[in-house]
This record gives structure tokens, C-alpha cells and sequence, in this order.
């Protein structure tokens, strides 16, 4: 038996052996990524290093990251696949590469000091080689030096054996992975390490990142040659405890034993599903909410996907015969099991349980209704195979059944629902509800790259325009940049006043007309503190940060990056104030070109 405290701590103590510096995992919420909702791998917030940019904390890092895969919400449910769940990774930025990569790896599986797990159990596959990049014969010849016989290395091509870019862009390449043979009868004489029918789990992957695939497909030769490697914690655990399901572990045990206790079901067979689709939502919706930048749920972006993970679980919920109250409950439960790995689950408690109350009293009032008339539609004469989009967008608007949901109870029944039409009856509403809308940002790529890292600087000095005018308890909730605006989450219990607005405006206004430098500095988490740094002290192990500052106006952490002097800017305007969720206020905001400055 290993713990999950044991395997995360075994796993960096491993790679410190080896001169890594362990860093902390980053929110799950990207901070300046606006082409994806969520961090989705260790690699992720390391993007910019992986691009070649020195890292503070030098060029070999290890972590525990926090991961959410929305791509695998429908799979939820089956033996592995979870929305929210710990990576366990280590990388070289430009220093050791295939050799000592596939040597540790192995070392760590397989030696008894370490995980010692069976050498005969493990498979590895390498890249094939296609176009973009060769076939990895000096993979395969590292493994076989290392003790794994040829016929238990496979061959795949880009769909099993490249991994990245994390969003439409940016660094990736070929990869080997490592199997664990479960011990369970193949599914076929076809059955091989790629096939997902549960007798081989994929545990580990390393990805040896030498590109960069850029907008228009093509794969650069990055700066530098990185390795990026990812081990899924969920999944170990249960084959190092020799479960053949994740939700057999120590990591949903209490929950799921909680859910049984509330059900008045038996939990086996579709019940079993549920159950399971309730524990892995759940967690995943108290980790987003329950984040340093958490988000509440809502209709737009993150907030969306926390709806529709509460939501679905609500229904799962009345499925099993669970009443009223029930998601607050098992996420109490969550964050006890996990508040001494991330406090901020702790810190952030309050808002995560009011957020669920409030979530739950809402869709309960609707959802018996919206499943009524769900059926009148279902069992309606005139419907053929499809449920119709101003159908599932009646259902959206009237009732609060996410699309997913209306899709999941269609498929139950044997139906489709039009999701472009769903989408052209969204799109027509917001039209209407959203008159004379943001001017677009119409540059190229590299000016939006530029506009973003203005409006990331604006965002700034938004944060201290804010709490000069609100006072110092609000802090960054959520932040998110697109080339055309920034939008800023933070806690205020009231709407914001025009007065108030007017001043923030002014303040940061004042900034941008006295064209302060912005200055980047490196220093110890210490340092930054002493120097009065506000942001996210993520780290927990006295490492070294980035801290950028205007002047003595504002200091945040923050990985960047930034314009050059505030004087850049432009003029700023806030658009909107508005609530984004319990307790919580957002505000978009926008810069225009200001004539006067550019000329
Ligand atoms: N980025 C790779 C993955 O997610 C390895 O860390 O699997």
C-alpha cells in the first residue's frame, strides 16, 4: 500500500536527488493563456521556459500540478478518465534530454527504492516518424539498453506519440510513453499497449519538445531541445495498490462511500456511473472554485464548465435518490481530504460552499420542470431523431440545462439534438443582449501578442486602482486577456458605484499618462514579500519568482508578460462591472489607442 502523500513526495524527492528545483503547482486557471479555459498539464503554465526563457528557479524543474481535462467530462464514469486530476512532472529547459529522461523514468518504476514495479509489466511506445519529425529509433535503443526487450516497444505515429501544443500554438513533439499491463485478459488478439480497453494503463510520458507548431501548422525547431514529462498520480495509485479503478482508491473512497450513504439506490451498474460521475464533478468543480483565481459558476468560460459539472451532478444526484444540499456536503468532505496538500481549499472554503448552496437551491427549482417538459419534447409525435436547437437553447434558457445535459438525457433515449442550431439560437440571443459590442481587435498575430501584454499591464494597474479606491482586501479572483479586453475577478460584496468606477478609471488613467517604466525583477519569495508584492504566493518551498513593478504604484508576481512603460497603453476605459458570482465582481475593461500618445 502507498499513499498518495507518499507517491508525491517519493516523486520530487526523486528528481531533487537529481538537481531539480521543485516548484508549486500553478492555479488551474492560466493567468495569460486566453486559448484555453484551464491548465491542462504540468507543462502548461511552463510554456514561455519550454520557448526559452531562463526559468528563476534554473533549468531542471519538478512538480505537482493541478489539471482539469474537460476533454474527457463525457468519458468520466469508466475506470480512468477524471475531469480533475494531480500531474506528476519533471523537465530539463534546454539541459539533459532522451537518455537521462528515459534512464530515470525507468529507475524510478521499476527499482525496489522507489515504486518497484514489475520490469515485465512495463510497455513503452515511440514516435513512428511521419513529415514532421523521424521515427525514434535512439528511444527505443535507450530502452532497450535500460533491460525492455524489443517486442515490448511499439511504434505509433502522431495520434498515440506527440504530444502538444497545450493550446492552438506553441511547444510540443514526439513522445514515448510507459504502459502498465493491469494483468486483466487482452480484449482481442489485437490488444496492444494503445488500446483503451483497461488491460494496459498509460502511466507515464515523456515528451522531448523540439518544436514549436505555430498558427499556420508547421513545426519550428524551438531554441532549444526540453524535455516534458507527465505522470497521472490518480492512476498510479491505483495500480501501485493494485486496483483496476481510480475510484477505488484512498483519492474517492470517502466520497464515494458518502454518496452510497446519501443514496437510497443500490450504487452498481448505471448507478455505479452516476455515483462515479458525481465524486469526479464534484471534485473537480471544489477545485476550480475553491482556487487562489477560483470561479464561481456561470454562463460564459470557466464558469460554464463549473455549471455544467454542478449541474450534471445535481441530476446524477436525484437519479441516485439523493435530496436537497447534498453537493456542499461531499465537497466539505473534499476539501478535509485535501486541505493539508492545497490550502487554499481551506482559505477558500466559504466562497466554495455558498457557491454550491447557491448553484443547488437555483437548478433544483428548475430542473423537476425542465425534465417535464425535456419528456413532452422527447415523446412528442413531431420529433423525429433531433431534438430541434430552440428546443435544447428553451431548455438552456428557461430551465438552466446546459447543452451537455440536454445532449446526455437525448442520448438516452436514442436522440440527437442539433447542436449548431442550439448554438445560431445562442448567438441570435446574445446579439440581441449585447448591443454595440466591443470594438474587435483587428492586428495580426504578433500585434495581439503585443495588445495582450498591454492589457496585461493595465491589469495591473487595475489591481491597485482598485484597492486604492475599495480598499486592500481585493485581490485578483480570475484574470483573463484577450487581444480586445481584460476582464478582472475579485471580491467586492456590493456593485460598484459610478463614483467608484470613475475613480478607478482615473487612477489608472493618471498611471498610463506618467509613463512609468516597468520594471522586472528575480528574487526569493521572501524578497518579494518584504517588498510589499501582492499576487499569488504559489510557492511553498522559498523559490524564486518574478516580480514586476510600476514605479512605487504597483508590485505584483506575476510571470509576465508586460509592456515596456505604462505610457503604451493608451487610454482605459472599464466597460462593464458586473457579478460574476456569489460575493464576486468582474469587471472588462479595455484600452483604445490614444492618438495623442502614439504620434
Ligand atoms: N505534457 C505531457 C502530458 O500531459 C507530459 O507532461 O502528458
Amino acid at each position: 500500500m502507498i499513499t498518495a502523500k507518499e507517491l508525491r513526495q517519493k516523486y520530487l524527492k526523486f528528481f531533487q536527488e537529481r538537481e531539480h528545483a521543485v516548484i508549486p503547482s500553478a492555479s488551474l486557471i492560466p493567468e495569460n493563456d486566453p486559448t484555453c479555459l484551464f491548465i491542462s498539464a504540468g507543462m502548461h503554465p511552463l510554456v514561455p521556459y519550454l520557448l526559452g526563457e531562463p526559468h528563476p528557479e534554473g533549468k531542471r524543474l519538478a512538480s505537482v500540478q493541478k489539471c482539469i481535462r474537460t476533454g474527457d467530462i463525457d468519458e468520466v464514469g469508466d475506470a480512468l478518465h477524471l475531469t480533475f486530476f494531480e500531474m506528476l512532472g519533471n523537465w530539463s529547459l534546454g539541459d539533459y534530454f532522451k537518455s537521462e529522461a528515459i534512464q530515470w523514468s525507468w529507475h524510478f518504476l521499476t527499482s525496489k527504492d522507489w515504486l518497484g514495479l514489475d520490469p515485465k509489466k512495463i510497455y513503452v511506445s515511440v514516435f513512428a516518424g511521419d513529415e514532421d519529425a523521424p521515427r525514434d529509433e535512439e528511444s527505443a535503443k535507450i530502452w532497450q539498453g535500460v533491460g525492455v526487450s524489443p517486442e515490448r516497444i511499439y511504434y505509433y505515429g502522431k495520434e498515440e506519440n506527440w504530444w502538444g501544443p497545450a493550446g492552438r500554438t506553441g511547444p510540443c513533439g514526439p513522445d514515448t510513453e510507459m504502459y502498465y499491463d493491469t494483468g486483466r485478459e487482452p480484449c482481442g488478439p489485437n490488444c496492444e499497449p494503445k488500446c483503451n480497453c483497461g488491460k494496459y494503463s498509460e502511466i507515464w510520458n515523456n515528451v522531448f519538445m523540439q518544436y514549436n507548431k505555430t498558427s499556420d501548422g508547421k513545426y519550428e525547431k524551438l531554441k532549444q531541445q526540453n524535455v516534458d514529462t507527465g505522470m497521472g498520480l490518480e492512476r498510479t495509485i491505483a495500480i501501485l495498490n493494485g486496483k483496476s479503478n481510480v475510484f477505488e482508491t484512498e483519492l474517492f473512497e470517502p466520497i464515494m462511500k458518502q454518496i452510497n450513504d446519501l443514496s437510497s439506490e443500490v450504487i452498481e451498474g448505471d448507478n455505479l456511473k452516476s455515483a462515479r460521475t458525481i465524486a469526479d464533478h464534484l471534485r473537480a468543480a471544489t477545485f476550480i472554485i475553491g482556487d487562489d483565481r477560483g470561479v464561481g459558476p456561470s454562463n460564459l468560460d470557466q464558469g460554464y464548465v463549473v455549471r455544467r459539472l454542478i449541474r450534471k451532478s445535481i441530476r446524477h444526484g436525484r437519479l441516485l435518490g439523493i435530496k436537497n444540499d447534498f453537493t456542499k456536503k461531499i465537497s466539505q468532505t473534499l476539501i478535509d481530504m485535501y486541505k493539508d496538500v492545497y490550502p487554499e481549499l481551506n482559505r477558500n472554503k466559504k466562497f466554495v460552499l455558498e457557491n454550491l448552496e447557491i448553484e443547488e437551491n437555483k437548478f433544483t427549482k428548475t430542473l423537476q420542470k425542465g425534465l417535464k417538459e425535456f419528456e413532452t419534447i422527447a415523446s412528442s409525435e413531431k420529433l423525429k431523431q433531433t431534438i430541434s436547437g430552440e428546443q435544447a437553447f428553451e431548455l438552456f434558457s428557461t430551465y438552466g440545462f446546459p447543452l451537455e445535459m440536454t445532449q446526455e438525457l437525448a442520448s438516452e433515449q436514442g436522440l440527437q439534438v442539433d447542436t449548431d442550431g442550439f448554438e445560431k439560437a445562442f448567438k441570435k440571443h446574445q446579439e440581441l443582449s449585447r448591443k454595440g459590442s466591443e470594438k474587435k481587435f483587428k492586428g495580426g498575430l504578433a500585434d495581439q501578442k503585443e495588445q495582450t501584454a498591454k492589457l496585461h499591464t493595465a491589469t495591473h494597474l487595475l489591481h491597485q486602482a482598485l484597492r486604492q479606491v475599495l480598499g486592500d482586501q481585493v485581490k485578483q479572483m480570475g484574470s483573463n486577456i484577450t487581444a480586445e479586453r481584460l476582464r478582472f475577478d475579485f471580491p467586492h460584496p456590493q456593485k460598484m458605484t459610478s463614483q467608484e468606477l470613475k475613480r478607478v478609471e482615473d487612477i489608472v488613467n493618471k498611471k498610463i499618462k506618467e509613463d512609468i517604466p516597468i520594471i522586472c525583477e528575480e528574487m526569493t519569495v521572501d524578497q518579494a514579500k518584504k517588498k510589499g508584492a501582492i499576487g499569488l504566493f504559489e510557492h511553498k518551498y522559498g523559490g524564486r519568482v518574478k516580480v514586476y513593478s510600476a514605479g512605487d504604484f504597483s508590485c505584483e508576481i506575476c510571470g509576465g508578460p508586460h509592456a515596456t512603460s505604462t505610457g503604451e497603453l493608451g487610454h482605459f476605459e472599464i466597460k462593464k462591472e458586473e457579478s460574476s458570482s456569489a460575493g464576486v465582481r468582474r469587471i472588462k475593461a479595455v484600452l483604445e489607442q490614444d492618438s495623442k500618445i502614439i504620434v
